[in-house]
């Protein structure tokens, strides 16, 4: 059994980690791949976005299967063209992945199967979006790119002369390229985010724990949004009957909306969902595995991973139930000087090892680089290779146990500039003890 990941962050290394424990035994490749992932798979040195070199690589060595975790290659197409050649891929395909890479079809598809979401209006002109935005009664509104734009095409616009300037830089100065050629501008909701990460076969639609992530660079959930902090999972209050209820009035009625255009999912669908005072809504879907959530909801999978994978990708999902140890994951991410604005190369990073020799420690490498060979008598020298460069996530008894556990990795380790969030997971704490709830009073699923 070969195993291809294509990607190179800590999501992937997640998913190497877990594949290369299978029962099956792979042989696991991963195409870039980091510094982490080369301990535990071998790396191909051909980017995530080499759609060419990708194919040549899988013409050659014919995976038995390929997982994507980036968006981006598979709205390139990544997928159609691999099965074009036979190749087992798990995965949706262009025309699926818009659910990701394109936001005004997400939300058709939303409104076609029911599923709730926030108001929107779509504009491709800035004149029409000034409309919009001059008859808006209340702000913050979300202004929001259509396509791809590296996370960075979302923004809060706390009054109409910040939603103007989002406006202005997505249709008139084109800052996301044809990403921004229709803009979106959407009501704001607020309530209590869950990631609901769900295996997708064509037929059959199996959800995984639901998970929270934490988006801003700084505690207390201010400063910029990153590609993510920092995880938890499960999600107290977000119970079996909440997933239940998710997959019933969300994920099944849009891939129902989905089949009815003729498009099957395979692959994962991610479901970012909000409670707010009104119920359940969608904020987004993604056609991928969340980065973090995906390293705080593997540590828990009892079930094999690369099985599951399998059988989603050949459309035999159907009974599939997963297992989950009984207990909770928090994940802190170390990110390197700059983040998010920039992010800086080269920094030795120490105490990896002393960090995942921790008891239910393991350490996910994101950005990060071999940094040169320290004689053979110990490991290669790490450094820092880009904006993320760690997932420290560790399991315990309880979230007070885990985030202890999390933060003890985290202080094993050390690179100039680190950075991280102190408060990852403390709501969750807060909420197992029944001290908060995360939920709107009297929400019910
Ligand atoms: N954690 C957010 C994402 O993966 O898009």
């Amino acid at each position: 059994m070969r195993v291809l990941v294509v990607g190179g962050g800590g999501r992937e290394h997640a998913l190497v980690h877990s594949f290369s424990r299978s029962s099956l035994r792979p042989q696991v490749f991963c195409a870039p791949g980091n510094a982490g992932i080369a301990a535990e798979a071998d790396c191909v040195p051909v980017g995530a976005e080499d759609l060419e070199g990708l194919l040549d690589f899988a013409t050659r060595e014919r995976p038995d299967l390929t997982v994507v975790g980036p968006e981006a290659p598979l709205v390139d197409g990544l997928a159609d063209r691999f099965r074009e050649r036979g190749l087992l891929v798990f995965g949706p395909d262009a025309h699926a992945a818009q659910m990701e890479g394109s936001k005004v079809f997400a939300k058709e598809v939303m409104d076609e199967g029911g599923a709730p979401t926030g108001a929107y209006s779509r504009h491709t002109s800035a004149e029409s979006a000034f409309a919009a935005l001059a008859a808006q009664s209340a702000y913050p509104v979300v202004v929001k790119a259509d396509g791809l734009a590296a996370g960075k095409g979302v923004i809060i616009a706390a009054d109409e002369a910040e939603a103007r300037d989002a406006v202005e830089s997505m249709l008139v100065a084109r800052s996301f390229g044809a990403a921004g050629d229709v803009v979106l501008i959407e009501e704001h909701l607020t309530g209590s985010e869950v990631s609901l990460l769900v295996l997708c076969d064509g037929e059959t639609a199996v959800p995984l724990a639901p998970a929270q992530d934490y988006k801003r660079i700084f505690a207390g959930d201010r400063g910029p949004n990153t590609g993510g902090m920092g995880s938890y999972c499960p999600v107290p209050g977000f119970g079996p009957q909440a997933v239940d209820a998710a997959m019933d009035t969300v994920v099944q009625p849009v891939l129902d909306a989905l089949r009815r255009r003729g498009i099957t999912y395979r692959g994962v669908l991610y479901a970012g969902l909000i409670v707010t005072a009104d119920g359940l809504k969608v904020l987004e879907f993604n056609c991928r595995f969340g980065d973090p959530e995906t390293q705080a909801v593997l540590p828990r999978l009892e079930s094999d991973l690369l099985e599951l994978c399998l059988a989603a990708a050949s459309g035999e999902l159907a009974g599939a139930a997963p297992s989950w140890v009984a207990e909770d994951c928090v994940t802190v991410v170390m990110a390197s000087a700059g983040y998010p604005a920039s992010s800086h190369k080269g920094d030795v990073i120490e105490g990896l090892e002393a960090a995942a020799a921790l008891p239910g420690v393991t350490v996910y490498h994101a950005g990060t680089a071999v940094a040169g060979d320290s004689g053979g008598t110990r490991p290669p020298a790490v450094a820092t290779a880009g904006g993320r460069v760690l997932a420290v996530s560790a399991l315990g008894g309880g979230f007070a146990a885990a985030r202890e556990r999390a933060y003890e990795g985290i202080r094993a380790i050390r690179f100039d500039g680190a950075q991280t969030r102190p408060d990852i997971a403390e709501r969750a704490v807060r909420a197992q003890t029944g001290e908060i709830s995360l939920f709107p009073e009297g929400w019910r699923p």
